[in-house]
């Protein structure tokens, strides 16, 4: 695999990024990557300039986001990034591009990314030791992040991170910033403004398309490279983001049965997601052997993405 780093491009937001923290509570954390260091540039910066400042850059995130997130554009999204023609490479590898495009992108960054994403993991292993499937899913969950990267087109942050939710029905008030989707052409569409839009009762979020970013994109290529992982896995990876789901309930009638069951396991993960930004050291090289058989064993050596 040869990919050559370069400093990303965030689009809108990367002015800000250098300098505005984005609340972690208002982010709904899977920022983690690309967002980091909010808890301490939280505690440092909490003047009154700082303060609006940074309101101002979570709100032109979530506003960019809510006016591009079309039923049509994450159809043209999922067609584009679903042909899975632009890297061959392993998961292990991906962990570590990942790692050297979040390096690139945030200079305060004190610790290696991969590290983050193996807190994650670590702490669903001390907790449920027999899942291994869950561990494995704890490293990979926010792989997908590598859309941020320019080998896979440098997608703008409110292409990949944040919250998500269904596109071609009725987006949901409980949708933080919901103000913003007025400005998005999917608002005034009768096809898609209705509670049911182009779904229906129970039809089963599999096929429900939601806004595009690391999730759909991620739980994509694992699907695709015949991942041997459970339904449960590919949940988690898929929905993790879907704060309107998990923490207010909306949209639960698109649920079907399987679903129901899925989610509960989302909700376990969705502790560990939060809680792994604490600083707990790992030590790659003692782990990364356990890891590698995990991937071994649920995925083919090589990858496309
Ligand atoms: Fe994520
Ligand atoms: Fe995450």
């Amino acid at each position: 695999m040869t990919i050559l780093i370069d400093q990303p491009q965030f689009g809108v937001h990367e002015a800000q990024e250098k300098k505005v923290p984005i609340d972690e509570k208002e982010l709904l954390l899977d920022g983690e990557f690309v967002m980091p260091n909010t808890n301490s540039f939280g505690h440092t910066f909490r003047d009154y300039d700082a303060e609006s400042e940074r309101q101002e850059g979570v709100e032109n995130f979530y506003r960019m986001n809510h006016i591009n997130q079309t039923y049509d554009f994450v159809r043209r999204m999922r067609e584009e990034y679903g042909k899975l023609n632009r890297v061959e490479m392993s998961i292990w590898e991906c962990c570590e591009l990942l790692n050297d495009v979040v390096d690139e992108s945030d200079p305060d960054l004190d610790e290696p990314q991969i590290e983050h994403l193996l807190q994650t993991a670590e702490a669903i292993r001390k907790d449920y030791p027999d899942e291994d499937w869950l561990h494995l899913t704890g490293l990979i969950h926010d792989l997908g992040k590598v859309l941020l990267h320019p080998s896979f087109g440098g997608l703008p942050q409110w292409a990949v991170v944040g919250d998500t939710f269904p596109v071609g029905c009725a987006f949901d008030e409980s949708i933080v910033h919901h103000k913003y989707f007025k400005e998005n052409a999917d608002y005034n569409n009768p096809a898609y403004n209705t509670k049911y839009g182009v779904y229906s009762e129970g039809c089963g979020l599999n096929n429900v398309m939601m806004s595009w970013g690391h999730d759909d994109y991620m739980y994509l290529v694992a699907k695709e490279n015949k991942t041997t992982l459970p339904s449960a896995a590919l949940f988690i990876i898929r929905y993790h983001s879907f704060y309107t789901l998990h923490r207010s309930g909306a949209y639960k009638n698109l649920m079907n049965e399987e679903d129901v069951e899925n989610l509960k396991w989302l909700q376990v993960f969705n502790k560990y997601d939060l809680y792994s930004k604490s600083k707990v050291r790992i030590d790659v090289e003692e782990v990364k052997p356990y890891y590698l058989s995990l991937i071994e064993k649920y995925f083919p050596a090589k990858l496309n993405w």
